[in-house]
């Protein structure tokens, strides 16, 4: 489990030019939902660029224990024999999501339409984490769960054995909490309908219907979208080629964009638009990134980007492109910092229920660096230090936050003194492989003894 070893610091520093490919790893939130309906499905599913992180491997190992084969066949190659819906047998043991929020809520939804009892936990991370967003709709469904104070980690949730299909109008923009809604539908009778009031991540709606599932996507007049999944399919299984994750790309692009000199190319990057809002973000900010080869593979849209070491200027993200970024705003804090003039990020209150508080981590992270922050509830502003240059020097708490821990080695890349990462260990969650990727890059990463 990422996080449990004794820390692992990391030392970040300029060099020279960042240059070259570099191949982001399989997308997390794919990669968990093609072994879940993988699991779910009736016969032999196969998985090509499955991520091979932390987190995927937890889900691989419930899967296994709720009664599924699964098996790694080669890199990234995967094979899961499924049980079929409705087909889940009660775990023997605890099930250990470790640090994945996604894996543990899609999983309570699997659960949660079975006549038995699943005890889940997590690392220190994941126990803190709100799960009430997900056992709420899960009860309308005749789930029950006794959880730790405010439905937190561990916690068991007996299913319910004749669940009734639900309705249910999301109050938070969350793909997990649709996800799992959609996921629990699948073993009830009849119809199950979520309401998002603005569009998340559709990975489970493209990935059941490329299992036979019948999911239908409706586009509100008022913004947002109504999905309707018909339960009790009998689930087909298929081939599932893993688009390379945006999210884990997102690194590599502004490592490219704020070290002098640089030019990385980043092929065959997943560009669903619920989740491709940074690109056009940087974009805005005068980042020369180009978009290339735009293409469809598996039913996903995907294109090969071009980072070239550019001059930002801050801009104001607006709200609604939230959900779409919702990952990247801890590495746009970044390339903000390099940035002339202010970058205000507006409606991210939901970066304070991630792994960490992701604002609060990201502003004592850019304030060890010499970068002014101002933090509000639902806002995070960066002052760039543009042609200033940003100071650096600083260490930096990871606090079990892969993507905290990736965002500052990136800027102690292009920044004017070394800046230490406490723990390297989280990023072992999503990315296995980036320091090595990183440094064929050209980046002056170095790990130090475990302390
Ligand atoms: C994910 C959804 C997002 C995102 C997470 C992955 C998913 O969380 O932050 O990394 O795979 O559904 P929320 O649904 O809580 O926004």
């Amino acid at each position: 489990m990422a996080g449990s070893g004794p820390a692992q610091p990391l030392t970040s520093k300029a060099g020279g030019p960042l240059r070259g490919e570099a191949h982001a790893p399989g997308d997390k939130s794919v990669s968990h939902r093609s072994l879940i309906f993988g699991a779910m499905a009736v016969g032999k599913t196969t998985i090509e660029g499955l991520l091979e992180g932390q987190d995927v491997l937890d889900t691989a190992e419930a899967m296994r224990a709720l009664g599924a084969q699964v098996e790694r066949i080669g890199d990234g190659s995967w094979t899961v024999n499924g049980v079929g819906v409705g087909g889940f047998a009660e775990p023997e043991d605890v099930i250990d999501c470790g640090n994945s929020g996604t894996g543990v809520r899609l999983l309570m939804g699997a659960v949660a339409t079975h006549g038995f009892s699943t005890t889940f936990t997590g690392d220190a991370s994941l126990r803190k984490r709100p799960m009430g967003r997900v056992l709420t709709p899960l009860a309308e469904f005749g789930a029950v769960s006794i959880g730790r104070t405010g439905g937190r980690l561990p916690l068991t949730l007996q299913g319910a054995a004749n669940p009734a299909p639900i309705e249910y109008e999301l109050p938070v923009a969350s793909a997990q909490v649709k996800s799992a809604v959609l996921i629990a539908g699948l073993n009830a009778p009849g119809e199950t309908t979520v309401i998002e009031a603005e569009a998340t991540r559709d990975h489970t709606e493209r990935m059941l219907r490329g299992f036979g599932a019948q999911v239908s996507v409706e586009d509100r007049a008022e913004g947002g979208r109504i999905i309707r999944v018909a339960g009790q399919p009998e689930l087909r299984p298929t081939h599932v080629a893993v688009p390379r994750d945006p999210s884990s790309a997102a690194f590599l692009v502004v490592a490219g964009l704020v070290t002098p000199g640089s030019e990385v190319r980043v092929p065959s990057i997943g560009m669903n638009p619920t989740r491709a809002g940074l690109f056009a973000t940087l974009q805005e900010m005068g980042a020369d990134l180009s978009i290339e080869n735009a293409r469809e593979e598996a039913g996903e849209p995907v294109a090969d980007l071009v980072a070239r070491s550019s001059t930002l200027k801050g801009i104001e993200v607006p709200p609604e492109r939230a959900p779409s970024m919702i990952d990247e705003y801890p590495i746009l804090s970044v390339a903000a910092a390099f940035a002339e003039g202010v970058t205000i990020m507006r409606g991210v209150h939901e970066l304070r229920v991630k792994e960490t508080d992701r604002i609060a981590a990201t502003a004592r992270g850019l304030e060890a660096c010499g970068v002014a922050v101002e933090e509000e509830l639902d806002v995070l502003t960066v002052h760039g230090r543009g042609a200033d240059g940003v100071p650096g020097g600083g260490t930096v708490a990871s606090e079990l936050d892969h993507r905290i821990a990736m965002s500052f080695a990136v800027l102690g890349l292009a920044a004017q003194q070394p800046v230490t990462i406490d723990d390297a260990g989280p990023i072992a969650t999503s990315f296995p492989n980036f320091i090595p990727l990183m440094r064929s890059l050209g980046a002056g990463l170095g790990l130090s003894a475990p302390s």
